[in-house]
This record gives structure tokens, C-alpha cells and sequence, in this order.
């Protein structure tokens, strides 16, 4: 049982542009399909599923193996919709007075997850064929961190990360789900928990 669950998604984007140069008029197209991370912030944050809950949740975008966003629980988020997370996006990557609830770094996703394993985290990949996820959450962690995949999955690059830590992958069901509905079940799930 989870006492107090943290928990962090992390999203690999191999094309999202990282000059922050794409339009809102056309996010899926000049974004390389930053609408998807769009929709994951507003699923994570915008829909406030854990409003009142003690779970502190982070959303890590990896872009182009280079650059971290990270995003944080923030009461301004609510309800704010696609558009406005790109608007967010926009300005952090080209350094316009990002708001407070989100910091840009450089890492490599190997270099992230070294160092979130060394703090102790349990990082799981979200996939189908995993493992059903109604068994993960055996192992006391205060931490838990689950890696999704873009509209296409995951690149060659990243299932080599994968296969290097010996992630292990759990499976919400044979379906293909969205990355903001995988988000929305995975926090509903820490949410009967917490109950
Ligand atoms: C839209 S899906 C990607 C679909 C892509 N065609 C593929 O074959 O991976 C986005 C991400 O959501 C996660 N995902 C989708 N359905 C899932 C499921 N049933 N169980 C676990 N994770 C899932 C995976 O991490 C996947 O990479």
C-alpha cells in the first residue's frame, strides 16, 4: 500500500522542435505532433483529478534526446486547455518569462534516468505487451516514474535506453490508449489509493 505516492511521467519526444518554433494555429503539424504533449500536461494537470489529494505529480518532457521540461503541479493549470500549454511550451524553450511550475534543462534521457535511479525511483515503461499494472506498487517507493511514448511509440534510441536500465513495462489492457488517457488512468489508480 502507498502512503503517500509522487508520481512522474516521462515523455519522450524525438521531433518536437526545440526553438520553440511552431504555430497555434497548426500545433500537430509545425509542432512534429506537440499537441500530444499538450493534451498529456492537460490530462496530468488541467483536469485536477488529485485536487485535494496529497500526491505531488511532475510531467518530464524528454526532447530531441536533449532538452528537459518539467512540469509541476500548479493551481493555475486548471482548466486552461491545449492551446495554452503550448503557449507555456513556447515561451520556456525560447526563454520569455516561463512561469515558475516549469524548468528547462539539458540531459540526455540516459543521463535523466541514471540519475533518478540513483535517488531511488521505480521506473516503469508504459506498453501494452507489459505486464498488467494491477501488479506494480508491490515495492515501497515513495517515488514512481512511468515512461510513455509519443503517437508513435517509442524511437530506436529510446528502446535502447529501455532495454540498457531493464525497465520493466506494465500494460494498462490490450488496447491502445492515448498518452493523456494512460496519464488520467494511472493517476485515477494512485487516486483509490489514496482514498
Ligand atoms: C498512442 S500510444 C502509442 C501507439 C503506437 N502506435 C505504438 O505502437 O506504441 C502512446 C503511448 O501510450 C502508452 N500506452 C498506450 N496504450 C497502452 C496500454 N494499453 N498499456 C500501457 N501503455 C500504453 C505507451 O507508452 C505508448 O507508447
Amino acid at each position: 500500500m502507498i502512503d503517500s505516492a509522487d508520481i512522474r511521467f516521462i515523455m519522450v519526444f524525438p521531433k518536437i522542435p526545440i526553438d520553440g518554433e511552431f504555430s497555434f494555429q497548426d500545433l500537430p503539424g509545425s509542432g512534429k505532433r506537440i499537441d500530444v504533449l499538450c493534451r498529456s500536461l492537460a490530462a496530468c494537470f488541467d483536469w485536477c483529478p488529485t485536487m485535494g489529494l496529497p500526491i505531488k505529480m511532475e510531467l518530464v518532457a524528454v526532447l530531441s534526446d536533449m532538452v528537459l521540461l518539467t512540469f509541476t503541479t500548479c493551481t493555475d493549470c486548471i482548466g486552461k486547455g491545449e492551446t495554452w500549454w503550448a503557449k507555456i511550451i513556447q515561451s520556456t524553450l525560447k526563454d520569455q518569462n516561463p512561469p515558475d511550475f516549469v524548468n528547462m534543462s539539458l540531459s540526455s534521457l540516459e543521463d535523466y534516468l541514471s540519475m533518478i535511479s540513483a535517488e531511488g525511483d521505480q521506473i516503469f515503461v508504459l506498453d501494452e505487451a507489459g505486464e498488467s499494472v494491477g501488479s506494480f506498487g508491490r515495492e515501497r517507493s515513495s517515488q514512481y516514474s512511468f515512461m510513455l511514448g509519443n503517437h508513435e511509440g517509442f524511437d530506436g534510441n529510446t528502446r535502447e535506453v529501455i532495454r540498457k536500465f531493464k525497465l520493466p513495462s506494465v500494460s494498462l489492457g490490450n488496447t491502445s490508449f492515448l498518452g493523456s488517457q494512460c496519464i488520467a488512468m494511472i493517476i485515477s489508480r494512485f487516486e483509490r489509493r489514496q482514498r
